[in-house]
């Protein structure tokens, strides 16, 4: 019997590992997947075999991260109720994905992760799962009665790991819990479920500053970066071509020294309960921004509101979970057709914590300086007393409203 486990190294998911093995009486396979977060991964082998995993992949997945998840959910301009950059929640369905791919070659009954029951993260490995291999079970441990009386605290999770002898470096527990990958970190729990509680005082400049600065410790200058974009997608960054991968990295720095795309809001779980987060996207924040410039030239303005009016329900696929999921894919097939033409190039400004735009060219612009002019146009595209007409029939049912049922009737 083999079950296979997203594991980190942490002592949480170094206590799930033992405890599924031991429990379910099963050979664990331990998975990490690196997307970015930087973590240690040296040494992970030697740690996942003490603690008695039965075999370790550790994938880069990075490469893909950014092409085939990031990427397309940019086109798209997804952001979750108007702040969230979904760094999170693109990344899982590529997590669980990947598990699928091992259990299936392992021979796997079942995956298992350390989410917890009250989370969005339990909802995203499990869909993915149903929805690519509805075959494998699920375990997981935070939803079940016995793991959770046996571990009420971190301090029954350490003394667990030293009665096993499973090797877990008891570095001191920010006051606070953290996802990092290649599109941003997040943090929620701890000091931060007070939401007057103020993250982004300058007394926390050592906690919430991992992928970008606070903007006061910004530099005073600001700085130009030009971002060059084919089909709706980011293809190089001042003049050089970068793979996307390349592009997230290299916008993560230029974004992170001038402390951009910091969000902390409320938000509203699928599971019903509202919860604060805080973010750092620095990367996102810019490529959502200049790709929004872009479209801004090139996009027809009927296509733009559809696909605008979607983007609402497209993140909340996303977050929810249903990357995999017919209506996701339908959605993306009309994203993907509306970003045919964005192909060009935008400048923006980096300053102190502010995204500024500073021009956008592209051979689909839409945007002609003749017709828009207050000057005479040469071209005679437009014809003012075109207008008269136009204002004159639109507003025909509205005078006929008014007259049937009066003015006061609209206010
Ligand atoms: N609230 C965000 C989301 O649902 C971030 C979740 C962070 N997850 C975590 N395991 N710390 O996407
Ligand atoms: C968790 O509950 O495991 C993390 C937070 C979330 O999934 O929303």
């Amino acid at each position: 019997k083999k079950i296979v486990l997203a594991y980190s190294g942490g002592l949480d998911t170094s206590v799930l590992l033992s405890w599924i093995k031991e429990t379910y009486d099963a050979d664990v396979i331990a998975f990490c997947a690196n997307i970015g977060q930087d973590d240690e991964l040296k040494g992970l082998d030697k740690k996942a075999k003490s603690t008695g995993a039965a075999g370790l992949y550790i994938d880069d997945l990075q490469d893909e991260f950014a092409k085939d998840f990031i990427y397309p959910m940019l086109q798209a301009g997804a952001i979750y109720e108007g702040e969230y950059f979904l760094g999170t929640s693109i990344a899982r369905p590529l997590i669980a994905k990947r598990m699928v791919e091992i259990a299936r070659k392992e021979g796997a009954y079942a995956i298992a992760h350390g989410a917890t029951g009250k989370g969005n993260d339990q909802v995203r490995f499990e869909l993915t799962t149903a929805a690519l291999a509805p075959e494998l079970e699920i375990i997981a441990p935070w939803r079940d009665e016995r793991f959770r009386t046996q571990f009420p605290g971190r301090a029954e999770m350490i003394a667990y790991c030293e009665e096993k002898k499973i090797p877990v470096q008891a570095s001191a527990k920010k006051p606070f819990s953290m996802d990092r990958n290649l599109l941003h970190i997040s943090y929620e729990a701890g000091i931060l479920e007070d939401p007057w509680f103020d993250a982004g005082d300058l007394k926390y400049r050592d906690y919430f500053n991992v992928l970008s600065v606070f903007p006061e410790d910004a530099p005073d200058k600001p700085q130009m970066v030009t971002l060059d974009f084919e089909k709706g997608n980011c293809v190089g960054v001042n003049g050089k071509a970068l793979s996307p991968l390349a592009v997230m990295r290299q916008l993560n720095k230029l974004g992170g020294k001038h402390g951009v795309g910091r969000v902390d809001m409320v938000e509203n779980r699928f599971v019903g309960m509202k919860s604060r987060g805080v973010y750092e996207t620095p990367g996102g924040a810019i490529l959502q921004f200049a790709h929004r410039q872009l479209e801004s030239l090139t996009m027809d303005r009927e296509v733009m509101h559809i696909r605008d009016g979607l983007i609402p329900k497209y993140a909340e696929l996303v977050y929810n979970g249903f990357w995999y999921a017919p209506e996701r894919l339908a959605i993306q097939a009309l994203v993907t057709e509306s970003q045919k033409n964005v192909t060009g190039s935008v400048r923006v400004k980096l300053y102190k914590g502010g995204i500024h735009a500073a021009g956008r060219k592209s051979p689909h612009s839409l945007y002609n300086p003749h017709i828009a002019t207050m000057e005479a146009d040469p071209t005679k595209a437009y014809n003012q007393d075109d207008a008269t007409g136009f204002i004159r029939l639109n507003g025909l049912r509205l005078r006929v409203n008014s007259q049937v049922n009066g003015a006061a009737n609209l206010g």
